[in-house]
């Protein structure tokens, strides 16, 4: 299975004092050498922390693709469409959220709409479009039908139950959904909240190309270098 790292974290610590450090470019240089099989940074409305310069300089700096995070919102559509990083997964956004919430409501016309006319620009600049929807049939079903190649499935229910019924609960829908989404021949990704003590059970579903990770890895790097935490969770995910 593949592994992304999502890398906004090292922009959060360098937005906190408008600091050249640390380096945007080094971490992701590094998360490759570590295993990284993909890079992920999210533009956010409010640039909290990534910038569109990082973006254009991770475009020609990296020998893995570029997964770009955005809401189909403002005017991030637009600049990832000239860019053209390898891939664009659309999410949900709302100014006032820690982190991304939830998955895209489809289930809404505007925001189907919305989305639809999304995938469409995206596909039109061979991007690969992905929509990051919670493990329901009937949301990858609209993905679907709005056009997307990939879906990112929420992983969020699994990673912050507490209970283990709940746990097992929200792992099944996540193994169900897997196989619901790739029989319908989209490729199917997973993320948000796993760590390196959750990530091993999702690492064994089948039809699932690759992980999305990012704050759990950027902390461990604090302690262990950015590298060796990337090596770290590639070996979770490989001895799953
Ligand atoms: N996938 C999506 C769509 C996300 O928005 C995020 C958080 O930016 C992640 C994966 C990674 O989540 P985490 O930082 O909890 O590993």
């Amino acid at each position: 299975m593949l592994l992304g790292v999502n890398i906004d974290h090292v922009a959060t610590v360098r937005e906190a004092r408008k600091s050249f450090e640390p380096d945007l470019i080094t971490a992701a240089v590094l998360s490759q050498l570590g295993g990284a099989d993909s890079i992920t940074v999210h533009l956010r409305q409010d640039r909290r922390h990534i910038q569109e310069q990082d973006i254009i300089i991770l475009k020609t700096a990296l020998s893995v693709p570029l997964n770009v995070e955005i809401s189909s919102a403002g005017t991030m559509l637009e600049f990832v469409c000239n860019i053209r990083p390898d891939k664009v997964c659309l999410v949900p956004e709302s100014p006032s959220e820690v982190t991304t919430e939830g998955g895209l409501n489809l289930k809404s016309r505007k925001v189907f709409l919305q989305t639809a006319k999304a995938v469409k620009k995206l596909r039109a600049n061979d991007i690969e479009a992905s929509l990051f929807i919670e493990p329901e049939t009937e949301m990858v079903d609209l993905a679907l039908k709005a056009g997307a190649d990939a879906v990112e499935i929420n992983t969020k229910d699994y990673s912050e139950s507490e209970s283990l019924s709940d746990i097992d609960r929200a792992y099944d829908s996540l193994l169900k959904i897997a196989s619901y989404a790739s029989k319908k021949r989209l490729i199917v990704n997973m993320g948000h909240g796993l760590t390196y003590d959750n990530v091993s059970p999702i690492a064994r579903i089948e039809n699932v190309t690759e992980l999305n990770i990012g704050h759990s890895i950027v902390a461990k790097a604090v302690f262990y270098g950015i590298e060796k935490a990337v090596k770290m969770m590639r070996k979770e995910i490989d001895q799953a």
